[in-house]
């Protein structure tokens, strides 16, 4: 069963994409970062294929490895309303630059946006994200080794049952 929120997907690709809209709500959240220990506030947008509009900025902690990344609080607010797929994404620092996203951030925009979802980079201008995290581990490495051995290990019977992840993603 899926949990895609049902309404007609807005047609994005880099033509329809605000982007100069996208950046704006980017710097607007970087606005509201907690960045106290290293003094560098990110904020971060996403368009969903449905057209919502999310932000996040990151969220430091004391003990510094705890941090959260402006796109871990962009995915919390992806989930939180409703949940669907990015389609495209940007992110800034506090000069309202366009910056890289960490490794880990694109492994969670891996997640829900895929090897399609349309990032902006400082560096190719607008590109997909599989230029961004070639060859990135996904989903259906997950679901390749369940239904060949089964989700309890044994190379016995494959999986019957298709896991929402499944359904959702194709392989690239
Ligand atoms: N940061 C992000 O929010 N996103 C990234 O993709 C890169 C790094 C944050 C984490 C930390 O609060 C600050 O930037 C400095 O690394």
């Amino acid at each position: 069963m899926s949990s895609e929120p049902e309404g007609t997907d807005v047609v994005v690709d880099r033509v329809t994409v605000d982007w100069d809209g996208l950046r704006t709500a980017a710097r607007e959240a970087m606005g509201r970062a907690y960045a106290p220990y290293s003094g560098y506030p990110v904020g971060a947008a996403g368009l969903t294929t449905d057209g919502r509009l999310l932000s996040g900025c990151n969220v430091e902690n004391a003990a510094y490895g705890v941090t959260l990344c402006a796109e871990c609080s962009l995915v919390s607010a992806l989930v939180m309303s409703g949940g669907g797929r990015l389609a495209a994404f940007t992110c800034v620092n506090a000069d309202g630059d366009v910056i890289a996203p960490c490794g880990r951030c694109r492994q969670l925009l891996w997640e829900h946006g895929g090897p399609d979802m349309l990032i902006e980079t400082a560096w190719a201008g607008i590109a997909v994200m599989s230029e961004v995290l070639p060859g990135g581990f996904g989903p259906w490495d997950l679901a390749a080794v369940e239904s060949s051995r089964g989700r309890d290990g044994s190379r016995e019977g494959g999986r019957d049952d298709t896991s929402e992840a499944t359904e959702k993603r194709e392989q690239p």
